[in-house]
């Protein structure tokens, strides 16, 4: 069986994990040194062939993102007349089901803070931001108390271990948006402006913060980076697979025994997650999960044996997401569900291009009809209708993301969502109470 491999959770349980003191304990920003030390194009070679790729959900390899900033030949300050660099850390996790950077940050944020440091002295940024999902104020405040620490303690500011490099670190709290979470939505928010996502190209690595050369990396992803300058290529391959290596965290939700975050090599399957998690909760089986938070499509039972990692979870037809594994039992009605994630994405949608915007709304309403048994044959032809005027054609992924759990859940359970057609939902007995959509919209 696949043992479990704590980096960033191995002092969770310790007294005060989030102080700068317990994390110089457990090697903190020995890595720093590390690369301050190296010149900043060697960092970001050394992160690209350690195959590091982004924890935000489609993978990208980090260190490759990185190069695509314009490199100046030497020296942490741009030429005159060049465009200042950014980092920016997405830290809006805001997904149905991802819960990993939140207690991440929670628990250990030096590990993000030392990351962003040798981030911005990798691509020459002198100005960095986290971009917090605002709701979360105790996540703020530790962010804010570890950034504190780390200036008193001379890992920020000016000239930073005697290096010569300079760099500010701002948290931004957004005002809770899962919008904001898509990179160029992001940069608009933190701008100021509404957050709406941005044509592309221009990518964010030509112009992205205030139209500069900026790198936008989830929060695990930077996290990861001081272990990966520590403990080097060869430690961090020795974990995950060829093409997806290293370590990271599962988060198991759900009808589970002992819900949390799992931190494994990537490649792991859920049956043994689940192993290590006591199994799905006592009593029950697994009817259905998600590899990647609400916007990946479904799996089943037939799916606990599949590689937890981007190419394994992809060949069974969903994808790794941010490996926030929520389990439902057979209790749970799969309808129900797939209603609420859609109730979500309407709510959520910018309304910026027609495909989400109308088509969501559209979803919602035949959901609704669904659960109140006033739903007909033809309606399970619209969600897969309109589903597919939504995926692929919408301005932004969030589009795809309330499409593929839709089509995914009729794929496997097409006889449950029939079995509404006779009188409403068969796992509630109290389906007739179920309030009108036009009751929910109100
Ligand atoms: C609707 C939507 C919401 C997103 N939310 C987040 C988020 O909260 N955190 C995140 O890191 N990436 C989020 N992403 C993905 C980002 O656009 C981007 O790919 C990611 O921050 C890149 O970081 P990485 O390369 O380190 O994975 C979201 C994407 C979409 C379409
Ligand atoms: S897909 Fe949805 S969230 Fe994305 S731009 Fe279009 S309306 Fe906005």
């Amino acid at each position: 069986m696949t043992a479990l491999t704590p980096v960033l959770s191995r002092f969770w349980d310790e007294e005060e994990p989030w102080s700068l003191e317990t994390y110089r304990r457990h090697d903190g920003y020995r890595a720093l040194d590390k690369a301050l030390a190296m010149p900043p194009d060697d960092v970001i070679a050394l992160v690209k062939d350690s195959g590091l790729r982004g924890r935000g959900g489609a993978g990208f390899p980090t260190g490759t993102k990185w190069s695509f900033i314009p490199q100046d030949p030497a020296g942490s300050t741009p030429p005159a007349g060049a465009k200042p660099h950014y980092l920016v850390v997405n830290a809006d996790e805001s997904e149905p089901g991802t819960c990993k950077d939140i207690p991440l940050m929670l628990t250990t944020p030096h590990f993000l803070v030392e990351g962003a440091i040798i981030a911005a002295y990798a691509i020459r940024a002198s100005h960095a931001f986290i971009y917090l999902r605002g709701e979360v104020i105790p996540v703020l405040r530790r962010l804010q108390a570890a950034v504190a620490e780390a200036y008193a303690a001379g890992y920020l500011g000016r000239d930073i271990g005697g290096s010569g490099f300079d760099l500010e670190l701002i948290v931004h709290a957004g005002a809770g948006a899962y919008i904001c979470g898509e990179e160029t939505a992001l940069l608009d928010s933190l701008e100021g402006r509404r957050g709406q996502p941005r044509l592309r190209p221009p990518f964010p690595a030509v112009a992205g913060l205030y139209a500069c050369p900026t790198v936008v990396n989830n929060v695990e992803s930077i996290a990861s980076v001081p272990p990966v300058v520590l403990g080097g290529v060869d430690w961090f391959k020795s974990m995950g697979s060829e093409k997806s290596p290293g370590f990271t965290l599962y988060s198991l939700s759900g009808h589970v025994t002992t819900p949390g975050q799992y931190e494994a090599p990537l490649g792991i399957t859920l049956r043994e997650l689940l192993s290590y998690a006591g199994g799905v909760r006592a009593g029950h089986e697994l009817k259905f999960w998600t590899p990647g938070g609400s916007s990946t499509p479904l799996l089943t039972a037939e799916h606990l044996d599949i590689p937890l990692d981007y190419e394994g979870v992809a060949g069974a037809g969903s994808m790794l997401g941010t490996k926030a594994l929520q389990i439902f039992d057979e209790t749970t009605c799969v309808v129900r569900a797939v209603a609420r994630w859609t109730d979500f994405y309407a709510h959520e949608s910018c309304g910026k291009c027609t495909p989400c915007r109308e088509g969501t709304y559209w979803l919602k309403q035949i959901y609704h009809r669904l659960e109140n048994g006033q739903g007909t044959a033809e309606d399970l032809g619209k969600l897969l209708d309109i589903s597919d005027i939504v995926l692929g054609k919408s301005f932004c992924a969030l589009g795809d993301g309330a499409a593929m759990p839709i089509q995914s859940s009729l794929k496997y359970f097409r006889a449950e969502y029939e079995a509404h057609l006779n009188g409403g939902c068969p796992f509630d007995p109290h389906a007739s109470m179920l309030v009108a959509p036009e009751e929910v919209d109100a």
